[in-house]
């Protein structure tokens, strides 16, 4: 049996995680942490899933790998600033795994597979990203994910920034800027995630688009890592790709 802890719990990803394990015949859900419990209720635990606050999950994931506890991290907000720092703690542990995935929904990860292999074909990219209107953080961590993916496919064949012929904006009319690529953030109420890409050039264009309608979608990427997570190399691993065998 796996043993799992969940941090962030109580919370709406937490709940749905919790549930999930408790339902999986090879995991045992061993320990429960929300906000202002105490993480000595991880220790021993085979696997620690993190789908916290994005001001909360650094500490917490740090206290985990120093600790020599892998964790499996959904929780937005990891740049490439973000991303070194974990790597500095993981350079120092031995034995330790942290995977963070910005999306573990298995359809969100084939979009960004797609829109890499389509970003290097098109003059144009933007993306939209769509979500409920209580996400604390804006662009979402796949949209960022995906702007960086389109944006090193784009560099790898020596196109440029997207032409934009822009001189005159309200502020915010384009969106924000990930590298050159254009990110407009939508939050309505009513909408859980969803992700537009949007490529054009040479008199087409093409969309691709994924949306999450459930946490459920979640659920098969979260088992996933946390039963592979120790076939992962020691460190950090970035994405979902290597366990789905599209890295
Ligand atoms: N990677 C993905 O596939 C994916 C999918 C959905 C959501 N998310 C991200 O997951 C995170 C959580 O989303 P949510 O909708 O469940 O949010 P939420 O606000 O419902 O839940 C967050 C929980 O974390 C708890 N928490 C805050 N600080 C904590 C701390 N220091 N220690 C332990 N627990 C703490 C809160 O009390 C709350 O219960 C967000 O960053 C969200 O963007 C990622």
């Amino acid at each position: 049996m796996i043993k799992v802890g969940v941090l962030g719990a109580r919370g709406r990803m937490g709940q749905q995680v919790c549930t999930t394990v408790t339902d999986a015949p090879d995991m045992e859900l061993v320990a429960q942490v929300d906000h202002g419990d105490a993480l000595e209720s991880l220790l021993g635990t085979d696997v620690i899933v993190d789908f916290t606050h994005v001001a909360a999950v650094m500490d917490n994931l740090r206290w985990c790998v120093e600790h020599g506890l892998n964790v499996a991290v959904g929780t937005s907000g990891f740049g490439d600033e973000r991303l070194a720092e974990v790597r500095s703690w993981t350079d120092k542990a031995s034995d330790v795994r942290v995977l963070i995935a910005a999306n573990f929904s298995i359809g969100a990860v084939l979009m960004m597979s797609f829109a890499a292999q389509a970003a290097r074909f098109f003059e144009s990219a933007e993306i939209i990203e769509l979500h409920h209107n209580r996400k604390m953080d804006a662009p979402s961590g796949t949209a960022l994910r995906t702007a960086g993916l389109i944006g090193e496919a784009r560099t790898k064949a020596g196109l440029g920034a997207p032409a934009d012929a822009t001189e005159k904006e309200l502020s915010g009319a384009r969106g924000t800027t990930v590298g050159d690529i254009h990110v407009h953030s939508v939050r309505m109420d009513g909408l859980l995630a969803h992700h537009e890409i949007l490529f054009g050039g040479h008199g087409e264009t093409l969309t691709i688009r994924h949306d999450s309608v459930d946490r459920a979608s979640f659920m098969p990427g979260v088992l996933l890592g946390v039963r592979g997570i120790a076939t992962l190399p020691p460190g950090l691993t970035v994405g979902l790709e290597p366990l789905l065998g599209i890295a």
